[in-house]
């Protein structure tokens, strides 16, 4: 069994980005620089954004964090969009999701210029994700792709079950599995609340993708000996011993379902590092003109 190291890959990557800014830079090129829009003070978004804002550092971004606090208009917020969308010095941007209720997230999505759109989540970029063209890919499922193919994953002609159908991370996870690509080429199952036989159908799976914020769901009983578990769950679970209070659980029941896999991500360390490379890939494609042009 082997645990999919993703902090290493992670770390190895923004180390490949940054020398290759460096290199823009003695160019004569200037910094990729992203934009980050947080709403609020929830602490798992203060979290992420903190993280990014990192992660830039370590890329040699230059980086800007623009803050709102939960009352903001929606209107107040659209208008930020549209100067960062139109500011030639900013070459992406994120607006930290989940936002407070009283905003549109579909509208304030659409709002961002697909070319800027370095989450990957406008219908444009989603869009031509799906039929395999150059896009911002979305930053989660281009992260898990990436984990399979340095670890070098079979998934041609495997069986692969998703569990979970959000639009960031079940539905693009879904459809970069089934692409004629390496990885891709599985044969993919999608499951949700509604689906029955559930525990079945995972135990024919090669591969099973667990993103449904239910920590431990995947059980030793739904594992085939042998498959590939990739754990996208980051739920906060309250636990006294930790400093802050709580700790990270995945979706899936780590200690006994470990021995049995072929391969499996640890939470944390696993997939949650790679997101957040992704999102500098993107950034840094965002710079270069590499998929809309300058
Ligand atoms: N909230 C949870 N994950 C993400 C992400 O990847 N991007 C943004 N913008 N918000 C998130």
């Amino acid at each position: 069994m082997t645990i999919i190291d993703g902090k290493k890959v992670a770390d190895q990557i923004k180390m490949e980005i940054g020398a290759e800014v460096e290199k823009m830079v003695a160019q004569g090129l200037k910094r990729p620089h992203l934009a980050a829009i947080l709403v609020g003070h929830d602490g798992g978004s203060e979290t992420y954004v903190a993280h990014k804002v990192r992660a830039c550092e370590q890329c040699g971004f230059t980086s800007t964090l623009i803050r709102f606090e939960d009352d903001v208009t929606e209107k107040k917020l659209l208008d930020a969009i549209k100067s960062l969308n139109e500011d030639s010095d900013i070459d992406g941007f994120i607006v930290q999701l989940p936002l407070p209720k009283h905003i549109d997230e579909q509208k304030v999505i659409e709002a961002i210029d697909p070319k800027k759109d370095v989450d990957g989540f406008h219908p444009i970029n989603v869009g031509r994700m799906s039929i395999g063209l150059p896009c911002y890919m979305s930053a989660t499922p281009a992260g898990i792709i990436e984990l399979l193919a340095r670890y070098e994953v079979p998934t041609k002609g495997r069986r692969c079950v998703v569990l979970g159908r959000s639009n960031i991370v079940g539905k693009p996870v879904a459809t970069l599995m089934m692409q004629k690509h390496n990885p891709g080429d599985a044969t993919v199952t999608v499951c949700h609340s509604a689906t029955k036989d559930l525990k079945e159908i995972c135990h024919e799976a090669d591969i099973i993708i667990a993103a449904l914020g239910k920590p431990g769901f995947v059980t030793a009983d739904m594992v085939k000996d042998g498959a590939a578990i990739i754990d996208v769950g980051t739920t906060r679970v309250p636990d006294s011993t930790k400093k802050n209070g709580f700790r990270l659980s995945g979706d899936v029941d780590f200690e006994n379902v470990a021995p049995k896999c072929s391969f499996i991500t640890p939470v944390p360390g696993g997939v949650g590092p790679m997101t957040i490379c992704s999102l500098m890939k993107n950034t840094l494609l965002a710079a270069k003109g590499a998929v809309y042009g300058k």
